[in-house]
Formats: structure tokens, C-alpha cells, sequence
């Protein structure tokens, strides 16, 4: 059968690259997938970019077989029923924690943390616990109820935005996730004041987007950290003003950091996924109003040790998902920001690559060789 191609009980069948366990190749394969229920839309992904939350998932999970993929863009296929703010055409970003307007923390000034539609982690819809993916009739999961490494996907009309038509798709996918979430982190959550040390740990696209925020805010020092040399190049650009290694420092990183700020940073961002740099990141932040931002996602060791007389001296540490952003009513205002040029995403795509070639872009990432990969579905 030619893929994609429409049945009668309006399934597509199309390619989507399918995980079937843990740490193994994606695999192309036929997919069905399901006309939009009730209040969810069927979307043709345009491009997608591989986060390393995909990869840390991919490697770690046990639901399976699975379709990852959430940071993407693409065009509205389809409209379930009493759906109004889409029509066909419309160009859209998904987002992997949506908001559906109406429930308590939506409804906060406070919170982008929606109760109906937030972090979807059993690889199905939030309506009705439900895949709209299989193969041969067996349930395919989804991954943050988004699952974009497939040429079609159904997703909550909360779980995408609506965007100009004029922005280009495959660059703005990664505001669906990794850069938006850098500049939130920066923005929002910390709110990184004028004249300000800033660290980074973890100069990736999240944490290099951090840094982009804290230029714009026109921090002074912003210290990027990471032990792959390579990720120095970039850095610069993004406005990181000195580059650390820890593999080259013969004291620990707290104490180098704490010397070239004065007694320690105002702001320090854990963009690693790794929970122990959670508690360096607290040491070496200043005592009285010193802060630490995670957006990391760790994939093993979930617990954090800190001893409680860091928080005894007044420091805050602070979780931060999708950069406090609440999707819907702020997504689209950082498209057109792009579009003006006031932020920049460019720079953080190092490669693009057909959908085929998907499983070469997991390689890079693994490898540390990519900062996004962006993948290309076919037209
Ligand atoms: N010390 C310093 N840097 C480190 C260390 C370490 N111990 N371990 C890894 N790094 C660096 C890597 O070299 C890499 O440059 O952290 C960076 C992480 O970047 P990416 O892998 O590109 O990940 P990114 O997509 O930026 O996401 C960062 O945020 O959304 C979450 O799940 C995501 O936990 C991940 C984090
Ligand atoms: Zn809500």
C-alpha cells in the first residue's frame, strides 16, 4: 500500500519510525492512524527535531512499541469534533505540556503547569487513556502525547498552537520544546535581572538558549559549563562569556565558579539532566538570594542531596518545565520574535536530515556531535 494513504473509516495509513525496546534502532513502519476524537486534531508533521528527552526516554523506558518525537511543527490535517480555534491548513507547533484554559492552574497567573492536559508519561491521550496509533490493529504508544517521528499524529487541540503561516517550519519546530524552554528558564522562571552572574551547566540547545536570555537581559557574566570542548565554539555566539571545562579545573567547579563571581552567582541553570550537578549548581550559587533553575531531565538517580544549610543561607532552587511558558497564550508571541529577529534558533541546528535517516540523528546526539538535528518527514 502507498503510504500515507486515507481509508473509508478515514485512518491514514502512513510511515512512522517506530521504537520497539529499549535503546534499539527506530524502525520504519506502516502506521494507522486514527481520525481525531472529540476535541483533537490530526496533524501532518512537517519537521521534527530530536531533544535529548526523546533519546533520555528512548533509552530508559519501558513502554513500547512506542512513537517518540515532541518538538515539531506542522499542518492541520484534520479537525475532531466541537474543535473551533483550527481549520485544515492551519500551521501549527505541538507542545508536550498543553493548556486547556479552563482548569485551576491554567486559569493562575502563576502557572503554566495545565491539571488536564500536563507531561503525558503512560503513552497515550489524556482523554481516554487510549493510543490512536497501531500496527496490523495492535496499540502503538505515543511519547508526551505528541509522538511527531510519524508523517501523521493526532494530538488535543490544547496540545498545539497555532502559528503564522509565514514562519518557517523547519526552524521554529524547536520552540515547541528546547529553545523556548531556555528562554522561559531565563525569563521567566529565574527572571534574570540587568548586571547579573549567570551559570550554565550543560551548553546544549537548552542550555544555550538560557544563555541567549541572560544576553538579552544583559546579565555580565555568563559562565557556560560542559565537559565536551566542542560545545565552546557556539558558545560565544549565544552569549556565553567564559567557557569552563571541569575536566580541565583541579578543584571542584563550585569553587572556580564561586571565585570569578565574588562568593557565587546570582543564577545558576542545570541543563544537564544529571541530578548531582542539581546540587553543584546550588553551591555555586551565592548565599542570601542566590537561585537555581532545573530543566534538566534526568534519566536515573531522580533524588537530589543537598544539605539543607544551603537553603539555611536563603538560596532558592527552583523546577522549571517548558521554560513557564503556558503554550497557548505565549507560544506564538515567540514565533513572531523570531520573525522580527530579536531571538535567534538558527545557530542551534546543526543538521537536517530526510526522515530516513532519523536513526543517524539519535548517533549524533549520543555522541555529542549535534546540537539539533532537525528531520525532514516528506512532503
Ligand atoms: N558536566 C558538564 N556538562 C555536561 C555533563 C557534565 N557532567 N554531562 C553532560 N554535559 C553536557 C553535554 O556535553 C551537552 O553539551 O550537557 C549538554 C547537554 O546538552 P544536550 O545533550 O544537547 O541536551 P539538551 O537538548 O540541551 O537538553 C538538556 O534538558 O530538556 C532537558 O532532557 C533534556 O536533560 C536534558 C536537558
Ligand atoms: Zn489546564
Amino acid at each position: 500500500m502507498p503510504s500515507p494513504s486515507k481509508q473509508s473509516n478515514n485512518v491514514i495509513t502512513c510511515k512512522a519510525a517506530v521504537a520497539w525496546g529499549a535503546g534499539e534502532p527506530l524502525v520504519m513502519e506502516d502506521v494507522e492512524v486514527s481520525a481525531p476524537l472529540p476535541g483533537e486534531i490530526r496533524i501532518k508533521v512537517v519537521c521534527t527535531s530530536l531533544c535529548r528527552s526523546d533519546i533520555s526516554a528512548w533509552e530508559s523506558q519501558a513502554i513500547f512499541p512506542r512513537i517518540f518525537g515532541h518538538e515539531a511543527s506542522g499542518i492541520v490535517e484534520s479537525i475532531g469534533e466541537g474543535v473551533d480555534e483550527f481549520k485544515e491548513g492551519d500551521h501549527v507547533l505541538t507542545v508536550f505540556t498543553g493548556e486547556c484554559k479552563t482548569c485551576r492552574q491554567c486559569m493562575s497567573g502563576k502557572s503554566n503547569i495545565c491539571q488536564v492536559l500536563g507531561l503525558e508519561r503512560r503513552g497515550v491521550m489524556h482523554s481516554d487513556q487510549k493510543t490512536r496509533f497501531s500496527i496490523r490493529g495492535k496499540p502503538v504508544y505515543h511519547y508526551c502525547a505528541v509522538s511527531s517521528f510519524s508523517e501523521y499524529t493526532v494530538v488535543h487541540s490544547g496540545c498545539a498552537v497555532k502559528v503564522s503561516s509565514v514562519a518557517p517550519l523547519e526552524k521554529i519546530c524547536l520552540l515547541s520544546c528546547g529553545a523556548a524552554a531556555g528562554l522561559g528558564a531565563a525569563w521567566n522562571v529565574a527572571d534574570i535581572s540587568k548586571g547579573s552572574n549567570v551559570v550554565i551547566f550543560g551548553l546544549g540547545t537548552v542550555g544555550l538558549s538560557v544563555a541567549q536570555g541572560a544576553k538579552l537581559r544583559e546579565a555580565s557574566k555568563i559562565i557556560g559549563v560542559d565537559i565536551n570542548p566542542e560545545k565552546c565554539q557556539k558558545a560565544k555566539a549565544f552569549g556565553i562569556t567564559e567557557f569552563i571545562n571541569p575536566t580541565d579545573c583541579n578543584e571542584p567547579i563550585q569553587e572556580v565558579i564561586k571565585r570569578i563571581t565574588n562568593g557565587g552567582a546570582d543564577y545558576s541553570f542545570e541543563c544537564i539532566g544529571d541530578t548531582g550537578m542539581v546540587t553543584t549548581a546550588l553551591q555555586s550559587c551565592s548565599d542570601g538570594c542566590g537561585m537555581t533553575v532545573t530543566l534538566g531531565v534526568p534519566k536515573v538517580k531522580p533524588e537530589i542531596a543537598a544539605h539543607y544549610g544551603l537553603f539555611l543561607t536563603g538560596k532558592t532552587l527552583k523546577g522549571s518545565l517548558f521554560g513557564g511558558w503556558k503554550p497557548k497564550s505565549d507560544l506564538s508571541s515567540l514565533v513572531d520574535m523570531y520573525m522580527k529577529k530579536e531571538i535567534q534558533i538558527d545557530e542551534l541546528i546543526t543538521h537536517n536530515m530526510p526522515f530516513e535517516d532519523i536513526n543517524k540523528a539519535f548517533n549524533l546526539m549520543q555522541e555529542g556531535k549535534c546540537l539539533r538535528c532537525v528531520i525532514h518527514l516528506p512532503n
